[in-house]
């Protein structure tokens, strides 16, 4: 099966073509194009996404990507995929909207698709990828909307287990590149610069909190986190910008690790999954691979470089296994749903 797939919840506009085979028991994806036109100059200005500046580059965007993937000879498809949520709902609009448009022209129905669905998808895509997820899986997502832990029964049978009550770990790293004059988007920069500290131990001299690191439920938390970095940088604006910014990204990361673990411990899952923009974080990478060599039995996934940040292979990917479902939607039906949750 062919999936066009669609996605603009954010600041990516993404058309994606994957081949889809193999059913729920082994999935099997080949990514024929994956189009991704970044909005990264036309925000970058604002430190952050602009909701109708972004709506109108992906109602641009749209259909240059669509005539790109139209020149390419195997583009053909059974059917359309797209976000309908959790994202910037007049984003989520414009993608819907060219979604119907597609799918009435071309006579195809359509699969209404989660975005964080698609995170979980992300990590079956690539050419090297033989994996397959074994259930029961938990899912760490992370990304610049969500904190989570998913734990997932069967491909569509999602459970939260635990989430951030404030802010997103990619939210906190965003904004605390802000304070520290990065360029946007954050993130990423922070991280290069924390990994560019030639002195690790100074970081050690700044002390930050993990907050709920203790806590007996799954949940997190990072507003407090990012407040302590404003505090430190208040009362000592000379502080090494690098060792602050391995510091926090320390911090961060053992939050999330130590959650993670007391999830495996509860829910004896036999995939773990890192999925979402802020999977690409190589500290996290690294410390998540060294908890779990203590858990030989459970295989741990995470998406190519490729497909960690928003793409619309992983919307296609999704797709499919509503498709398989036949969770067919009404293109009348179709709405956008800024807060849709797993
Ligand atoms: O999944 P994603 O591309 O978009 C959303 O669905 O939000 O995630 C974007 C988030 C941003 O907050 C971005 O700063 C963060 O992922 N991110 C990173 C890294 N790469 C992207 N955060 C930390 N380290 C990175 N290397
Ligand atoms: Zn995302």
């Amino acid at each position: 099966m062919k999936i066009l797939g669609i996605e603009t919840s954010c600041d990516e506009t993404g058309i994606a073509l994957v081949e889809a085979s193999g059913g729920l028991k082994n999935p099997r994806f080949r990514v024929l194009k994956n189009l991704v036109a970044s909005q990264i100059k036309i925000h970058a200005p604002f430190g952050g996404v602009v909701p109708n500046l972004a709506k109108r580059e992906h109602e641009k965007n749209l259909p240059i990507l669509l005539k790109r993937l139209l020149g390419c000879p195997t583009a053909k498809w059974d059917i359309v995929a797209v976000t309908v949520g959790p994202g910037l709902e007049p984003c989520l609009w414009q993608g819907i909207e060219f979604a119907k448009e597609v799918a009435k022209k071309f006579k195809k129905s359509v699969v209404a698709v989660n975005h964080m669905e698609g995170h979980i998808a992300s990590v079956l895509l690539g050419q090297e990828k033989q994996e397959e997820i074994k259930f029961p899986a938990l899912a760490l997502l992370v990304s610049g909307g969500h904190t989570e832990l998913v734990l997932m029964k069967n491909w569509l049978n999602y459970k939260i287990i635990g989430e951030t009550l404030d802010d997103a770990v990619g939210e906190a790293f965003d904004k605390v590149a802000r304070m520290l004059s990065l360029p946007y988007p954050g993130g990423p920069e922070l991280s290069k610069l924390a990994d560019k500290l030639t002195r690790p131990r100074m970081s050690g001299q700044i002390k930050l909190p993990r907050p709920m690191i203790n806590s007996k439920d799954l949940n997190f938390s990072f507003s407090g986190l990012k407040t302590a970095v404003l505090y430190a940088l208040r009362d000592n604006p000379k502080l090494n910008k690098a060792a602050l910014a391995k510091e926090f990204q320390n911090a961060a990361v053992d939050v999330l690790v130590v959650k993670t673990l007391k999830a495996i411990d509860r829910h004896k899952p036999k995939t773990l999954i890192v999925a979402g923009g802020v999977a690409a974080n190589k500290h996290l990478q690294k410390e998540i691979s060294s908890a779990m060599k203590k858990f030989p039995g459970i295989q741990t996934m995470v998406p190519d470089p490729q497909f960690t940040g928003d793409n619309a292979a992983m919307i296609a990917s999704a797709g499919y296994f509503h498709a398989l479902k036949k969770n067919f939607a009404k293109p009348n039906k179709l709405k956008a749903s800024g807060q849709l949750s797993l």
